[in-house]
């Protein structure tokens, strides 16, 4: 039998510059992963440094993945890099690199499309982590609820309206004055508060809502950032917020993980597969996790990525590369970065 491939992965898709050197599915020789701190002064990405920042560390990033695997460039049968969605010269900086590094070794170059990369990140650490399932993806740029009964096809149930869910947690950290990415921070002081201290919307979700309508899958979280907003006004004008803080934290959070919840088990119900996995940032997070298990019950079966492999990282771009070099999909050196890039076989 021919030996496992050794496939690099290399994401710069937003703030994370990462490469993993993987063998065979699971197998991860080698992983760095650097996060941009340049950010944290502004209270989001700010494109232009998020490139910069990429082109000046992404060699470094490689030969660090390289090393920890104790393998070289020529060693690598497959150059695996996520070409979008994302910011589209963060992407070019990953693309290029991977395109010039395919070119300079004969080998292969595949195209990775980064929400389905965190559809593969559960599967590094979990062989059962295998479609079907229902697939819950929440990052800082999407919100996708999925039907998945084979690797490579998915059936679109429902998306975001308007914010992703990984962005409402950041618009509110920055409302609350927590800081920048929002989604740890708020998960860390909600645990000091009281989820039931606030009375907040669940956004499209209503009872009378019947499979068939868009809005019964679709998600919106803008409207509930606005209503936590107009809250801190208020306590603010009173000089409570301080007090409040946590408590806010807190109610947004279990409304958000309300409405994620409830719309995934409306799809469990749907498929009738009580399989459900998650995936993207905003799976590093316990609550919606326990959240998710709870609604599931004992019938069901819940998988996640460990926190390191739910946030932006090169070893589930290398999985994703894997499963698309096993099908044959090789890019050509014509290939581009694509901030818009269509889900792989998606359909609606
Ligand atoms: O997947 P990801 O690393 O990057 C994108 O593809 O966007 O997701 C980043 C998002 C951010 O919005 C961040 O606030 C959120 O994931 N996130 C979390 C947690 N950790 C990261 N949200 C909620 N709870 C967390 N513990
Ligand atoms: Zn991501």
């Amino acid at each position: 039998m021919a030996a496992a491939p050794l496939v690099l992965g290399l994401e710069t898709s937003c703030d994370e510059t990462s490469a993993a050197v993987l063998r065979g599915e699971r197998e991860l020789l080698g992983h760095v992963i650097l996060s941009q701190d340049v950010h944290k002064l502004y209270g989001g990405v700010v494109p232009e440094l998020a490139s910069r920042a990429h082109l000046r560390v992404v060699d470094d990033v490689v030969d660090g993945a390289l090393r920890e695997a104790g393998v070289e460039l020529r060693d690598l049968d497959v150059f695996g890099v996520t070409a979008g969605p994302g910011l589209i010269g963060a992407l070019l900086v990953g693309v290029t690199w991977a395109k010039a590094a395919a070119y300079a070794t004969g080998r292969p170059l595949v195209t990775v499309h980064h929400m389905e990369a965190h559809l593969f990140a559960a599967n590094l650490e979990l062989p059962a982590a295998e479609p079907p399932f229902v697939a819950l993806l929440v990052s800082g740029g999407h919100t996708l609820l999925l039907w998945v009964p084979a690797w490579g096809r998915y059936e679109l149930l429902g998306e975001t309206r308007d914010d992703a869910a990984g962005e409402a947690f950041d618009k509110v950290a920055k409302i609350l004055g927590l800081g920048y990415p929002g989604g740890p921070v708020i998960e860390r002081t909600a645990r000091e508060g009281d989820a039931r201290a606030h009375t907040l919307p669940r956004p499209m979700l209503a009872a009378a809502q019947r499979p068939g309508e868009d809005d019964y899958y679709d998600f919106s979280f803008s409207g509930l950032k606005t209503a936590v907003l107009n809250r801190v006004r208020e306590l603010e004008a009173g000089g409570r917020l301080t007090d409040e803080t946590a408590n806010l934290a807190a109610s947004f959070q279990a409304a958000v993980i309300d409405t994620l919840v409830a719309k995934t088990l409306r799809a469990v119900q749907a498929t009738r597969c009580r399989r459900v996995l998650l995936g993207g940032g905003v799976a590093a997070n316990r609550a919606l996790r326990d959240g998710l298990a709870a609604a599931l019950g004992n019938g069901g079966e819940l998988f996640f990525p460990t926190a390191r492999m739910a946030t932006d990282n090169g070893a589930m771009v290398a999985r994703a590369a894997l499963f698309h070099y096993q099908q044959g999909e090789i890019a050509g050196l014509d290939a581009t970065a694509r901030a818009d890039l269509a889900f792989p076989g998606l359909e609606r």
